[in-house]
């Protein structure tokens, strides 16, 4: 099958699963089930739930199981953007082509909103009747994961860091849930030990690629592909590749990270391509 036609059938499966999986608007609290509606439907490239479903068929993983965990590795996903866009954060105005939810919401609905999606991951993960399935996102997004890194990322503002404090941000505040959106796909297929290593290994590399990409983007990027306003990263005085090492090394490196997530795919069977693929497609965005 050709990728444009994988990604668009999967990002439709994941959309009418999302859709499913969200409260009613019409269902009370109203504001608050139409705010998590705003945010997870105003777009968003559905990266990680993609690469859930694929890791689990790629294993051998048959049906739709992997479906509620994927939304809830989307929600969560959502919830971290929104609490990050709020005014004590980044202070963004501009999301998935859009106002921010806080800017539409208020701030308060945006915390909460961004709260509701957490909890009802958690729901939507217990579906999945495997506790290491969630042991692996909780992890991922706490305080050894998404969470410290994001702390990380605030307590760095307006300072100069070294090469080793970035990479700590970007590994831990994007690197892990990519990384857990893999494991988690691999696990409940499945996967054999090695299958597990190669693709934890894969969703590693491809997880801080992601993030130097996104951090280039913030500077070369074309603000309605991106959906959010560029220049953030620079007037934050965030910590970011482009600042700590250039640019040009920033791509280079990019590249050298996907490469190397590529060639941890040896031991897969099935789906060797979707991966290779999404990693190009991370490099090419930068195009
Ligand atoms: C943006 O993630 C924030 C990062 C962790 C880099 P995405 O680029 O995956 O955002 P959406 O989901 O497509 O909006
Ligand atoms: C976001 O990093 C990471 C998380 C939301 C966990 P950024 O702050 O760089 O993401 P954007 O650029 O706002 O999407
Ligand atoms: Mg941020
Ligand atoms: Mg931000
Ligand atoms: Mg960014």
């Amino acid at each position: 099958m050709d990728f444009g036609k994988y990604i668009k059938r999967k990002r439709e499966i994941v959309n009418q699963a999302l859709d499913r999986c969200l409260p009613d608007e019409n269902k009370e609290p109203k504001s608050l089930h139409q705010a998590m509606r705003y945010s997870v439907f105003a777009g968003g490239k559905r990266f990680r739930p993609i690469l859930a479903i694929a890791s689990f068929e790629a294993v051998g993983g048959k049906g739709k199981a992997i479906l509620p965990v994927a939304c809830a590795i989307e929600m969560i996903h959502t919830y971290s953007l929104i609490h990050d866009d709020l005014p004590c954060m980044d202070d963004d105005d501009l999301r998935r082509g859009k106002p921010t939810l806080h800017k539409v919401y208020g701030d308060g609905m945006a915390v909460l909103a961004g709260d509701a999606l957490h909890a009802l991951a958690f729901e939507l993960l217990l579906q999945s009747k495997n506790p290491q399935v969630v042991y692996e996102v909780a992890k991922a997004i706490g305080t050894e994961g998404m969470i410290g890194g994001q702390v990380k990322d605030l307590e760095a503002e307006g300072k100069k860091v070294s090469l080793k404090q970035v990479e700590y941000i970007h590994t831990h505040k994007t690197g892990k849930l990519l990384r857990a959106s893999v494991r988690a796909g691999a696990i409940l297929g499945g996967a054999d030990k090695a299958t597990l290593s190669a693709l934890s290994s894969y969703g590693e590399k491809f997880g801080l690629a992601f993030q130097i990409v996104d951090d280039i983007l913030d500077v070369v990027g074309k603000e309605e592909v991106i959906g959010k306003k560029k220049g953030s990263d620079k007037a934050n005085s965030k910590a970011t590749y482009p600042e700590v090492i250039g640019l040009e090394e920033s791509k280079n490196l990019a590249k050298d990270l996907l490469t190397q997530a590529k060639n941890r795919l040896r031991v897969l069977k099935n789906e060797k391509w979707v991966f290779e693929k999404l990693a190009d497609y991370v490099y090419e965005r930068i195009g």
